[in-house]
Order: structure tokens, then C-alpha cells, then sequence
């Protein structure tokens, strides 16, 4: 099956990222999310990455203007029953995932491929809402979208191998590479990336350290490229709290409990760079 239009649910941080290497891949992208104004951010968003690149040398204004045309928003979901291919990029909200998931599953094309950007939530238990499991699998995407070179593909239980193939395809296509994990709380990438950085928050909160040197240590000891304090204000503490929560629940095992001053700083609504404040003030 050719994939020409691709549809992403979410057109916030990850969503819009996501549009954005779709479209500069050459295909017709419809973004949906429940609110005009959060479609507009997003292409807000997709626009300065794509006017930064244009005033950097690295695209033309044609160029530029040609991605653009390839995007379509819209607030109403059925729009899906365009796509192709869909990706969900919504909050990692199980609850919302499963609800999106059941209409998605009403509303595509019954040979579409059902996608979803999860950061940890297991793929069976998303394709268990649908009717087609076989084509439902994870495609995680890394923040900044446009940057970062990874997208972790997870497989389900009832994944087919086209589902797969064509998953990995499209990937390449998008210029990134694939990397296959198994269907387990936290794929490869949030097992062991947020144990680090909740670890790096239970530093600051026993005063091991300040943040700027839990941060300095991790950057120039172990070449990252941010600290994990820092990281995590980028990946917002809303998603860092979820994923532990996920990891949590999903192994019942006591190393991956959260640290309460993650919970606290979630409680009080300061989730990093999104809201203006998390571990540092922006
Ligand atoms: N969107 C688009 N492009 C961006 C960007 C963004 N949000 N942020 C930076 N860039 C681009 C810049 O425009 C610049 O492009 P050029 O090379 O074309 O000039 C390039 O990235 C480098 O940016 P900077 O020079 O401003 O800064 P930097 O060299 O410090 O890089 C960074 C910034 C790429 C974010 C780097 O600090 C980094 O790699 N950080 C770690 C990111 C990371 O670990 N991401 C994974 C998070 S985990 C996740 O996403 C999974 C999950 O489920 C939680």
C-alpha cells in the first residue's frame, strides 16, 4: 500500500514535529487537534522551523512554501478518513489514547495503518481497542522532531509484518532511522532514559547537588547534550511523571517509583519549558 496522505492526531510539541518531517518528506499531512488555537500553534511552530532553515541557507522559499501547502488542519477527526497512514501524537493519557484509538478505528479506511507516538504505554493494550490489531503499532518519535534521527519502532503482540515493513519505510523515508523494540512499559528508550533523569530529580531532592550541577556533571562528565534537568523540562514534567507512572505500574517494582518532587512540581502546574517554569524558569 502507497502512503500519500498521513494524519496526526495532536499538533502539539511531538505532532507538530512529526507534520513537519512528513510534509518535508513529500506527502500530504492533515493535522487534527481539539482546538483552532492549538492547530494554530503548531503550524506557528512548523513555520519558524521552516523560516530558520530558509534564513540558514538550507531550503528555498519555494521549497518552504511547497511543505506548507502539503499541511491541512482541521478540528473535526473524521478528516482521517483521508489518510493513509495515522499517527497519534496526543497526551500520554491511557484513557485518551483508548478513546481516540476506537474512533480512529471507525473512521480510517479499514487497511490503514493506526499508529501512536507513545513514549510508553503498551501498543497491545492501545490495538486491543480496535478492530484491526494486526495494524497497530508504535511509532516513537524523539523531541525535537525535526532534529533528532531516532524513531523507536514497537511492535505489539498481533502486529503484522506488513504493518511493520511499511512502518519502517516510512520511517527512512522521513529521514530518520529505525530502531525495533519489543512491547514492554517503556520500549528501549523511556526504560532506561527516565530512571536517569528521576534519579537526577531524587539528587536534587536529598541536596546532593544544585540543579545547574546535577546538569554540569552529566553534561561535561558524560558528554550529553543537556542535562537531565534540563531534558526533562524540555520533555515537560506532565510526560517525565507519566512515564515512570507507566514504568510503575507496569513492572511493580520499587526502582522506577517517581520522585515526590517530580510529583509536587507537576501539582503545581510547573511542567517546564511549556509552561514557562519546571526545574528552571524560562
Ligand atoms: N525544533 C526544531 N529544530 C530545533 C529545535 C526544535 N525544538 N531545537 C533545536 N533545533 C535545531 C536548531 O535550529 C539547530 O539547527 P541547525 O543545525 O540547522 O542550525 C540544531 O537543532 C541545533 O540546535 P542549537 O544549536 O540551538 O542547540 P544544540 O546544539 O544545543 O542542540 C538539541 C539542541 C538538539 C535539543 C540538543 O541539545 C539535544 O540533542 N538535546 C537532547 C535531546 C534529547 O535527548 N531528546 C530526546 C528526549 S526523549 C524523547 O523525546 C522521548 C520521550 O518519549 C520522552
Amino acid at each position: 500500500m502507497e502512503v500519500k496522505t498521513f494524519g496526526v492526531i495532536g499538533a502539539g510539541q511531538m505532532g507538530n514535529g512529526i507534520v513537519q518531517v512528513a510534509a518535508q518528506s513529500g506527502l500530504d499531512v492533515i493535522m487534527t487537534d481539539i482546538s483552532d488555537e492549538a492547530l494554530e500553534r503548531g503550524m506557528k511552530s512548523i513555520t519558524k522551523n521552516l523560516e530558520k532553515a530558509v534564513s540558514k541557507g538550507k531550503m528555498s522559499e519555494d521549497d518552504k512554501n511547497a511543505v506548507l501547502g502539503r499541511i491541512s488542519t482541521s478540528v473535526d477527526m473524521k478528516e482521517m478518513e483521508k489518510a493513509d497512514f495515522v499517527v497519534e501524537a496526543a497526551v500520554e493519557r491511557e484513557d485518551l489514547k483508548f478513546k481516540l484509538f476506537k474512533d480512529l478505528d471507525s473512521i480510517c479506511k479499514p487497511e490503514v495503518i493506526l499508529s501512536t507516538n507513545t513514549s510508553s504505554i503498551p501498543i497491545g493494550r492501545i490495538a486491543a481497542q480496535t478492530t484491526r490489531p494486526d495494524k497497530v503499532i508504535g511509532m516513537h518519535f524523539m523531541n525535537p522532531v525535526p532534529v533528532m534521527k531516532l524513531v523507536e519502532i514497537i511492535r505489539g503482540i498481533g502486529t503484522s509484518d506488513e504493518t511493520f515493513d511499511i512502518t519502517m519505510d516510512l520511517s527512512v523515508k522521513f529521514g530518520k532511522t529505525p530502531a525495533e523494540a519489543s512491547d514492554f512499559p517503556g520500549f528501549i528508550a523511556n526504560r532506561i532514559l527516565l530512571p536517569m533523569i528521576n534519579e537526577a530529580v531524587f539528587a536534587l531532592y536529598h541536596s546532593v547537588g544544585k540543579k545547574e550541577d546535577i546538569d554540569t556533571v552529566m553534561k561535561l562528565g558524560m558528554n550529553h547534550p543537556m542535562g537531565p534537568l534540563e531534558l526533562a523540562d524540555l520533555i515537560g514534567l506532565d510526560t517525565c511523571l507519566a512515564i515512570m507512572e507507566t514504568l510503575y505500574d507496569g513492572f511493580r517494582d520499587p526502582k522506577y517509583r517517581p520522585c515526590p518532587l517530580l510529583r509536587k512540581y507537576v501539582e503545581a502546574g510547573w511542567l517546564g519549558r511549556k509552561t514557562g517554569r519546571g526545574f528552571y524558569t524560562y
